[in-house]
């Protein structure tokens, strides 16, 4: 029998249709209640409003539970790639060996930049934020694709564009590091494979290539596997948001990459770090800063903890703890921030204020202490977020545009200005 929901305002009752998704989730088809009553529903950052049916990624924020398209987050971080893994998510499903290789390959073709986009890092402040750069440059790449700047472009156009996001993001990534120390690109390579080609274009120099290790590789590999996608976040709604009023995939996903930056988001891998070094510098009192986070007439917040759907643990954040230990272990490294970090978590999961609101530390807890570790500047933290969520906006953008029910994102609003009054010349003001 086909579920209902009733809401009544001021007296009367409106049926609505309940709809279930394949893990039983439930949602109220409130779509004909303004026409029929009136009422808008106001939700402030989205916190219980669906925008779409998805079949990309699963969360359970309850349970912990995250799985792309159907595999648990365990299982794929265990054995899989993160191209394997892109393919997984943009495509649905895992791909032969043959599928696998042309993906691949379609990377090693994208790699290198157009001639033309290297006057974006020439005329790009040294210091500048990456991010930045980052987004200005994604953007610009439908420059050089006209022809697939369509409305409704068809599977064979996307994997192209897709070939381009995924495997320019990482070369531009690169460029930009390289710029902002001053030292000379080191182009892409046909015999890497993509974790390997960005650490080479990383760190390699000139006369030098980079002395590729394992564990480094490996690490990296998890992380990007980790951020691939997280459905509805901040970033990956802008993308379908801004792909809803057919712009391309290029200039939507470059809103993502906006949208990633601010510290709440993706941009808090950084500022755990900064955060870190600050406690260290200020002399190691955790409890200072605990209670600086727990003062409501303070703003400050832990950076790494809370998430808004995770309320018991962030099923990345477990995994990316233990391959944080493990790095070091294997690289035989210390690095008193992490000592810093294991402390501050211990002092937070003690204490009642973090328990009561259910704030746990999430996966931008520990992964910048890996891309420190591995050698990358702390403003490019955020940077190897937007190269790890790539394919999740890919395929989010993918399913919106085809899927028959999409429609231009229009959010409606509670208006609280003046009422109608005149305007009032200037001299009478
Ligand atoms: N430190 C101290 N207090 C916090 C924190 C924190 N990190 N996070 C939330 N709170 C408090 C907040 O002050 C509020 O308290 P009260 O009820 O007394 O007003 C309560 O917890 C609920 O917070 P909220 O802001 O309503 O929660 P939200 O769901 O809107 O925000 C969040 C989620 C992730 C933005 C937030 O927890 C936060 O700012 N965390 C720090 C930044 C961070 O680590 N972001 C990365 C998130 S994971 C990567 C990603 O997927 O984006």
């Amino acid at each position: 029998m086909e579920e209902k929901a009733q809401i009544t305002v001021n007296g009367q009752t409106y049926e609505l249709p309940v709809l279930t998704g394949t893990e039983n989730e439930k949602a109220i088809d409130i779509i004909t209640f303004r026409k029929d009553s009136g009422c808008i529903m106001l939700d402030y950052g989205f916190g219980n409003t669906g925008a779409c049916q998805s079949a990309i990624t699963f969360l359970d924020g309850e349970k912990g539970i995250l799985r792309y398209r159907g595999i648990p987050i365990e299982q794929i971080a265990r054995n899989s790639t993160f191209v394997e893994t892109a393919y997984l998510l943009i495509n649905g499903r895992l791909p032969t060996q043959a599928e696998l290789d042309k993906f691949a390959k379609s990377f090693t073709d994208h790699a290198a930049l157009h001639d033309g986009m290297l006057n974006f890092f020439k005329g790009y402040p040294k210091d500048g934020h990456p991010m930045g750069l980052l987004s200005a440059t994604v953007c610009s790449l439908s420059g050089y694709y006209p022809e697939l700047l369509k409305p409704e472009p068809s599977d064979e156009e996307i994997d192209i564009i897709a070939a381009e996001l995924l495997s320019k993001v990482r070369t531009i990534s690169a460029y930009m590091y390289k710029k902002s120390i001053g030292a000379d690109f080191v182009p892409p390579r046909a015999d890497l494979r993509y974790i390997p080609n960005f650490l080479h274009m990383m760190f390699s120099t000139k006369d030098k290539d980079y002395s590729m290790n394992d564990a480094v590789v490996s690490a990296l590999q998890a992380l990007f596997i980790l951020h691939a996608d997280h459905e509805q976040n901040c970033s990956t709604s802008t993308v379908r948001l801004i792909g809803s009023s057919w712009a391309n995939l290029f200039a939507s996903v470059s809103g993502g990459v906006c949208a990633l930056w601010g510290p709440l988001h993706g941009g808090a891998n950084q500022k755990v770090v900064e955060m870190l070094e600050e406690i260290h510098d200020a002399g190691g009192d955790i409890q200072k800063f605990i209670n600086k986070a727990k003062d409501p007439k303070d703003n400050y917040r832990l950076m790494g903890f809370g998430h808004r759907v995770y309320k018991n643990f962030d099923p990345r954040a477990t995994i990316i703890k233990e391959r944080c230990h493990q790095l070091f272990e294997t690289l035989g490294m210390q690095d008193p921030l992490l000592d810093l970090a294991v402390k501050l978590e211990a002092a937070v999961l003690k204490d009642d204020y973090f328990a009561e609101r259910k704030l746990y530390p999430n996966v931008d807890f520990y992964s910048g202490l890996i891309y420190k570790a591995i050698g990358i500047p702390t403003k490019m933290f955020p940077v190897l977020f937007a190269i790890g969520r790539m394919p999740g906006w890919i395929a989010h953008w993918k399913e919106m545009k085809t899927d028959p029910r999409s429609r231009i994102g229009r959010p409606r609003q509670i208006y609280t200005g003046p009422n109608v009054r005149d305007y009032v010349p200037i001299e009478k003001r």
